[in-house]
């Protein structure tokens, strides 16, 4: 088969030159015909009845689309829509990005002139890793702020094709620094707040949205390109089981929790079928059982791709037909435009169904305030300017999200961390992220306020500073740079080396092949290591990636005295890494993925079952399932300064469980160890767990308490997760001594079930283990069946 790539190199060509135009482009839009506006509905075209801001939504878009002839219908159903001079509309560019911070990665921002720069926060794995939600929703909150202000200048649009929260499932995958991570309860909770803090508008109980977000990719998408197998051609094969327990609740969330008012769908195919082009994910799933309010589009060209690379359809407009269809609204890219005309034409597609896309469109801009004239003179956000961009409460809350992800993974008691600021007369900082600016801000970013390097972070700490990069990039390909790096070592107090990875090595389109650290790298962390054996200085490795690294060497390493992982901290990344380093920040980060060794990828990244299967030695994905037992470090792990303990105030130890009024007994569902949820009263389910925690040391510290499941051997072989987080709680500052509660609002329905093989969910009964922090405790879920009627 051959590989349709110069589908893909023309796109991104022709968006460089669109970049190019937009950049140039007037604050006043000129419309094909000549008139030229600089909004909808000024003047004089503000006495359309689609104007009017007292008519209900619904009445202005119907206004609208019946306006609209087919021709220029269909031009309204691609990314980059037409404007519509006689109506006074300008054109209007869907595509902007706003995965953390406003992002230039999509046409439609563009930064310059007043708005040089935006806030640029951590990726996304690292904010992730902070467990915190009412920080997710602050990051949106502010990006959102900062994305209204840059579209009242002319240099952003308001609809944001973000959050990317897909399932880390493999730790090879380039984009897994886009996401929250490999658990569907955590990457569902970052979605609803992330998305909450971009649409909601604070004390407005109707539907208007601050900014348009979208949750992608649907579904199944967690593979760019790996040996061969590109995510254009990928056919995504997924258990019932799997989708309904793993793939589908981000998504599920996001709409349905989130009110998100999109969703893209994906470049593979899941069983078969393009995502894009099904049916029952699209029309049946997403419209019919999540309600999504709001609109479907495509990834960038994925119409294209499948018809182009995998031909799925006979003719370019049958991929069209069959994607509006199948519930498709919007393409990014162009065949809709092209095609959609023709399927109307020769009858394969009504054009009630393109007046139904259209909609769906007009109302989410109608709900975005796009239709109610001078956006500088709206009630709602008219006031943002470029003065409410970058400003010092924005970059203080990058900074903070950056402190509050980063995870200490290794610290020894006697040299490890904090470092103490008196006693480090000089500090050797080495490694190839020691002075970088892009890299700390991953992909699918903007460009920051400003950045703080590693080396000006920890260099506005007062000790003498020695700087060896030890290797040129983080390829490191070459080791000729070692010996300079191991004698700046020598002579220091202490050292900190700023190892890993950065876009070369991970990024859309681009898998890793192996875990290993690039090149040299291990080397040259193994020489200073071994350079300082007997001295008890303390070796700080600070490890940049978004994906998980096999650090087993250097855990194992006596020398090697405290270990950090950083993620892609953002614009303030170097900072909040000193600040960690020199003890006034106490770390309490929690991993959202896991850590493998390199044997890891003898495993086949296109094999998508999240369950082992014994038979052929597979042994299943993620905390929730993988079952070799040589997890480097797993899903959740996260060190302090400080250590916490905790005490169980009340936890019930049995509870009783009462059937629906309609259960027949005679059919009775219950095999021992499970019941079917749709059988049972869920709100006879609900359980209290309260918790004690205190700080046992004294430093000063957040701390993250999570609440794992762990089903028994009886239901995990019949797919139950052996562990699956039910909640979590990040506590803020807790000092020394100090105590704080925690209670825990579960449910056996939520908590303790799991998806069948048949996609039926199954809620477990019986003795149930639970842990929280580091305490056991068994709950017994009882069931009995209701007495048959007689
Ligand atoms: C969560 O983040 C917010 C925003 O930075 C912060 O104000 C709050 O203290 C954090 N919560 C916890 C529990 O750490
Ligand atoms: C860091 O990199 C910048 C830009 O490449 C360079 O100007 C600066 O001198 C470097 N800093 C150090 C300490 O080498
Ligand atoms: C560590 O040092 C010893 C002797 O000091 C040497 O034999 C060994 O090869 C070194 N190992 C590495 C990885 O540099
Ligand atoms: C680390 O040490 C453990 C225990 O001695 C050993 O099993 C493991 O193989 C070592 N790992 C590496 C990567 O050296
Ligand atoms: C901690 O550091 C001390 C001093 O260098 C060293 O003797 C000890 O082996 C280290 N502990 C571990 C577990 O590596």
């Amino acid at each position: 088969m051959t590989m349709n790539l110069h589908l893909i190199i023309p796109l991104s060509l022709s968006l460089c030159l669109l970049d190019l135009l937009i950049r140039s482009r007037p604050d006043v839009f000129v419309l094909v015909g000549g008139s030229s506006v600089p909004y909808p509905c000024s003047p004089p075209y503000a006495s359309f009845n689609f104007c009017d801001t007292s008519l209900p939504v619904n009445n202005r878009v119907s206004d609208l689309v019946s306006m609209l002839t087919l021709d220029e219908k269909v031009m309204q159903l691609v990314n980059k829509a037409a404007g519509i001079s006689r109506l006074g509309i300008p054109p209007y560019e869907w595509w902007s990005e706003a995965l953390h911070g406003v992002s230039n990665t999509g046409p439609g921002t563009t930064f310059g002139g007043a708005v040089p720069g935006a806030v640029s926060f951590p990726q996304v794995i690292l904010s992730a890793a902070s467990f915190n939600v009412s920080l997710w929703k602050a990051i949106g909150q502010v990006v959102s702020t900062e994305g209204r202000a840059m579209y009242n200048e002319g240099h952003s649009g308001l609809t944001f094709w973000s959050p990317n929260i897909n399932i880390y499932r493999d730790p090879r995958w380039g984009r897994g620094q886009e996401t929250p991570g490999e658990d569907p309860y955590l990457s569902s909770e970052y979605a609803v707040n992330f998305v909450r803090g971009l649409q909601d508008v604070d004390g407005d109980s109707s539907d208007r949205l601050k900014v348009a977000a979208c949750c992608k990719h649907y579904t199944a998408y967690d593979l760019d390109n790996w040996q061969g197998v590109d995510r254009f051609h990928f056919n995504a094969e997924v258990t019932e089981q799997d989708l309904d327990d793993t793939y589908q609740p981000p998504f599920k969330n996001c709409l349905v929790n989130g009110n998100a008012a999109c969703i893209m769908c994906s470049y593979n195919r899941v069983n078969g079928v393009p995502s894009c082009v099904d049916k029952n994910l699209l029309i049946g799933t997403v419209r019919e059982q999540w309600g999504l309010n709001g609109y479907v589009v495509s990834d960038c060209d994925s119409v294209e791709v499948l018809y182009d690379s995998i031909h799925y359809t006979q003719s370019p407009v049958d991929a069209v037909a069959d994607s509006i269809l199948a519930g498709l609204n919007l393409n990014c890219g162009n065949f809709l435009a092209s095609y959609t005309a023709k399927a109307v034409a020769q009858g394969k597609l009504s054009e009630s169904k393109v007046d139904e896309s259209l909609s769906y469109l007009y109302t989410v801009l109608m709900r975005l305030g796009y239709f109610d004239g001078d956006p500088s003179s709206q009630m709602h956000f008219g006031s943002l300017s470029a003065s409410d961009v970058c400003t010092v409460e924005h970059r203080e809350l990058a900074l903070d999200a950056a402190r509050q992800g980063i995870v200490l993974l290794k610290n020894n008691a006697t040299n490890g961390l904090p470092l103490s600021q008196p006693t480090i007369k000089t500090l050797a900082v080495i490694g190839p992220n020691v002075n970088v600016t892009s890299t700390m801000i991953g992909n699918y970013a903007g460009i920051p306020c400003k950045y703080t390097t590693p080396f000006e972070g920890l260099a506005s700490y007062g000790a003498k500073v020695l700087y060896e990069p030890g290797c040129s990039n983080v390829a490191c390909t070459s080791s000729s740079m070692i010996d300079a790096a191991v004698k700046a070592a020598d002579v220091a107090d202490a050292v900190v080396l700023i190892m890993g990875l950065d876009q070369s090595q991970e990024r859309e389109g681009l898998d890793r092949k192996s875990l290993s650290f690039p090149g040299h790298q291990t080397d040259l962390i193994m020489q200073v290591a071994n350079s300082s054996k007997g001295t008890n200085k303390p070796i700080s490795l600070v490890i940049m990636s978004g994906g998980p690294v096999d650090v087993g060497f250097a855990v194992n390493l006596s020398e090697i005295s405290s270990i950090l992982w950083v993620g892609y901290p953002g614009e303030a990344g170097g900072q909040a890494i000193a600040e960690v380093i020199y003890g006034d920040y106490n770390p309490a980060g929690r991993l959202p993925m896991s850590w493998y060794p390199e044997s890891y990828t003898e495993l086949q990244m296109t094999d998508m079952h999240m369950r082992p299967d014994p038979t052929r030695g597979y042994p299943g994905r993620t905390y929730r399932f993988y079952n070799k037992g040589d997890t480097i470090y797993e899903f959740g792990y996260g060190l302090s300064f400080t250590t916490f303990s905790h005490t169980k105030l009340s936890a019930p130890s049995q509870i009783f469980l009462h059937d629906q009024q309609n259960i027949d007994s005679s059919q009775t569902s219950e095999h021992g160890q499970e019941v079917l949820l749709e059988e049972v009263q869920c709100a006879s389910s609900n359980f209290n767990v309260k918790l004690g925690v205190k700080n046992m040391g004294s430093i000063k510290g957040d701390h993250v308490v999570m609440v794992f499941w762990h089903a028994s051997k009886a239901i995990t072989s019949k797919g139950a997760p052996k562990k699956q987080l039910m909640a979590f709680e990040r506590i803020h500052g807790l000092y020394p001594q100090e105590e704080a509660e925690v209670v825990f609002k579960l449910s056996a329905c939520e908590h303790l079930s799991y998806v069948g093989k048949d996609g039926r969910k199954l809620l477990a009964i019986g003795v149930q283990k639970i842990s929280v922090g580091d305490i056991e405790h068994h709950v017994h879920v009882h069931h009995h069946r209701n007495s048959p009627n007689l």
